[in-house]
């Protein structure tokens, strides 16, 4: 099987030919129709998220099962399925009192992929987010599988498997935003236009996108954004204050931040921008290093309200990918507007160029 994989790091990617073992027991074999170029992808082949090499790249994914283990009965050869990074448990704490959405004992599949030719044939390889799918096939755990809607485009809802759900669920699913209730999403790359078009879905008003990139603010507008603030020339806790109490007398902010860039200074602003009582949801993945300075505690205790982080937006791929899906067919939910441009296997090294720029939501590999 023609593969991607990240052999050292910060070298290139390179195009090689991987052995995919038979679906043993929990597993299924997948053929892949679409998978899309994340940053995380980048972060392995930097280094950046362990030593483990040699990656098998890729982990935004869509296929068809092809062959599945003896004793798997949650996917059938030849199901239209979105891949997913966490197969759960079922028998943990979360998953026993029916918040499997908190499983912290997900698996991926128990054998391993291996590089095919070369000195080095026979190394194991080390899926991305135990995925793997720049591969024309790629060895899940079963659970990694959700079936969805055959008619569905695979480019658009295979992101549903990573960035796009983090953000839809990260205003949803953690914010729980409704109707009635207002939302400012700082940081407006795939992540917080995902919250945005998921704020949109949900009937929230207003809906403020913040960023210091005028380009985002344009793509968060057309996908739902009400307002748009550019916090490179304003402040933004000032203007989302300003924005919602326009909208709610009295309101003293938003009732629910999300914050889609993973740095303090942009937390602090999710913090001092929300509502009394308000939630700040941190989707943003920060680095080890970083701390919130000079926060008062008596800020957190007066405010009251909830400060929350959204992991996978605390989605359950089984309950949110069909539905999302189907919102999509429905004409409800624009995935479509994620996918900036299908490519080729060969063309990962270019789109990973791309994302530097910022130019693109998503690059997305057709197979
Ligand atoms: N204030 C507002 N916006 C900012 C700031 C800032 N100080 N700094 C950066 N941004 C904006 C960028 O202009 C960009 O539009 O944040 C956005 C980040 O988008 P991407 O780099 O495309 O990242 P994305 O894929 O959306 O992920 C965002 O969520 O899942 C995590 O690891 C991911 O931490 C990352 C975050
Ligand atoms: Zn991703
Ligand atoms: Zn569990």
């Amino acid at each position: 099987m023609k593969a991607v994989v990240a052999r050292t790091k910060g070298a290139p990617v390179e195009v090689v030919t991987i052995n995919v073992p038979d679906a043993g027991p929990g597993e299924a074999v997948v053929k892949v129709l679409s998978c899309g170029v994340c940053h995380t992808d980048l972060h392995y082949r930097e280094g950046g998220i362990n030593d483990d090499f040699p990656f098998l790249l890729g982990h935004e994914a869509s296929g068809i099962v092809e062959a599945v283990g003896p004793d798997v009965t949650s996917v059938a050869v030849g199901d239209f399925v979105v891949l997913n990074w966490r197969a759960v448990c079922g028998e943990c704490r979360a998953c026993k009192r029916g918040e499997a959405q908190y499983c912290f004992a997900t698996h991926n599949a128990k054998q391993k992929m291996t590089l095919a030719d070369g000195p080095d044939a026979g190394t194991e390889l080390s899926p991305a987010l135990g995925i793997g799918a720049f591969a024309e096939k790629t060895l899940v755990a079963a659970g990694q599988c959700t079936k969805v809607d055959p008619s569905a485009r695979p480019a658009a809802v295979g992101l549903l498997g990573c960035g796009v759900m983090a953000g839809i669920g990260a205003a949803i699913n953690t914010g729980a935003i409704t109707r009635g209730k207002s939302i400012a999403v700082i940081g407006c790359g795939g992540v917080g236009v995902a919250a945005i078009a998921g704020a949109a879905l949900a009937g929230a008003s207003p809906i403020i996108a913040v960023d210091i990139d005028a380009k985002k603010l344009e793509k968060a507008k057309s996908m739902g954004a009400t307002h748009t603030v550019d916090s490179s020339k304003v402040d933004p806790v000032e203007e989302i204050k300003r924005i919602c109490a326009e909208t709610y007398e009295g309101a003293e902010g938003a009732d629910v931040v999300v914050e889609a860039v993973g740095r303090p200074e942009t937390w602090k602003q999710a913090f001092y921008a929300r509502d009394l009582a308000g939630t700040v949801v941190l989707v943003g993945v920060p680095t080890p290093d970083m701390k919130v300075p000079d926060l008062p505690l008596i800020d957190v205790f007066g405010r009251g309200g909830a400060l929350k982080s959204s992991w996978y937006g605390d989605c359950l791929p089984s309950r949110d990918f069909p539905m999302l899906v189907d919102l999509y067919r429905q004409g409800r939910l624009d995935l479509d507007a994620f996918v900036t441009e299908e490519i080729g296997i060969d063309d990962i090294e270019a789109a990973f160029e791309r994302m530097h720029h910022g130019d693109v939501l998503r690059s997305v590999v057709v197979l």
